[in-house]
């Protein structure tokens, strides 16, 4: 099977002096499910960001469909952003004049897929009730517990029905029953609309619930584990 995202030899600095990831080596294939552990600081977001094409590496590739991104110039690698990765953060940055249902509709404006253009606002009221939000759809976020925010920034994040979902620290803001809460909601997701997952974390708890675990620590990838 192709890998859906390959990071070939990547390395990134800042600046001169930081060296902050080092000959990374990271295949994501398109149902896996990926969490990246490490200490504050040992380039978890940057990783992050260099996989979803936020950021461009130093030196090494980044390959998305077996293409390398550095082939694309800034329009096409921002309509492949929007159509292909889903982005979720520890904070869940709603818009806060806005509702949950206006809120997932956001990232449909621009590039849509052409059959999502007709959808979206189906799509996004469905999305919104397989999560428990039903009742919510016309809340603004400050009238929305954290957990509730957090789920609308999923969806959000799949409404253009990407191939990845990347989530730095998203159940950073949560408790534990939160955590777990979350947690099913990403595994549901990965399973039930087929999208590949890479989160970093802090939490074991979530970590232990995806297919592999990676930790960083000094720039490198220090450990590789299967999950059972
Ligand atoms: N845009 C930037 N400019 C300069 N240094 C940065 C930038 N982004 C991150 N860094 C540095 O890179 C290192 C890793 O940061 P980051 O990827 O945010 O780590 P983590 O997410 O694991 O906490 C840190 O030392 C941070 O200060
Ligand atoms: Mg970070």
């Amino acid at each position: 099977m192709a890998a859906l995202v390959e990071l070939l030899r990547v390395n990134k600095y800042f600046g001169t002096a930081t060296e902050v990831l080092r000959n990374i080596d990271l295949c994501v294939q398109p149902h896996d499910t990926v969490a990246v552990l490490g200490p504050s600081g040992s380039g978890k977001s940057t990783l992050l960001n260099i996989i979803g094409g936020l950021l461009p590496p130093s030196s090494g590739d980044v390959l998305f469909d077996g293409e390398p991104l550095a082939n694309r110039n800034a329009k096409q690698l921002a309509a492949l952003r929007n159509r292909e990765i889903g982005f979720i953060f520890q904070a869940h940055h709603l818009l806060p004049q806005l509702t949950a249902l206006e809120n997932v509709l956001v990232p449909t404006l621009v590039h849509p897929k052409d059959e999502q253009r007709r959808t979206a606002y189906d799509r996004a009221s469905e999305l919104l009730n397989e999560v428990g939000l039903s009742e919510r759809l016309h809340h603004r976020p400050a009238q929305l517990s954290g957990g509730e925010q957090q789920r609308v920034a999923v969806i959000r994040a799949l409404i253009n029905q990407p191939r990845i979902v990347l989530a730095d620290e998203p159940t950073g803001s949560l408790d534990e029953r939160g955590t777990d809460s979350l947690g099913d909601l990403l595994c549901q997701l990965n399973e039930r609309h087929s999208v590949a997952l890479v989160t970093v974390t802090h939490s074991r708890r979530l970590a232990a619930r995806m297919q592999r675990t990676l930790e960083l620590r000094e720039g490198s990838i220090a450990m590789a584990d299967q999950n059972a």
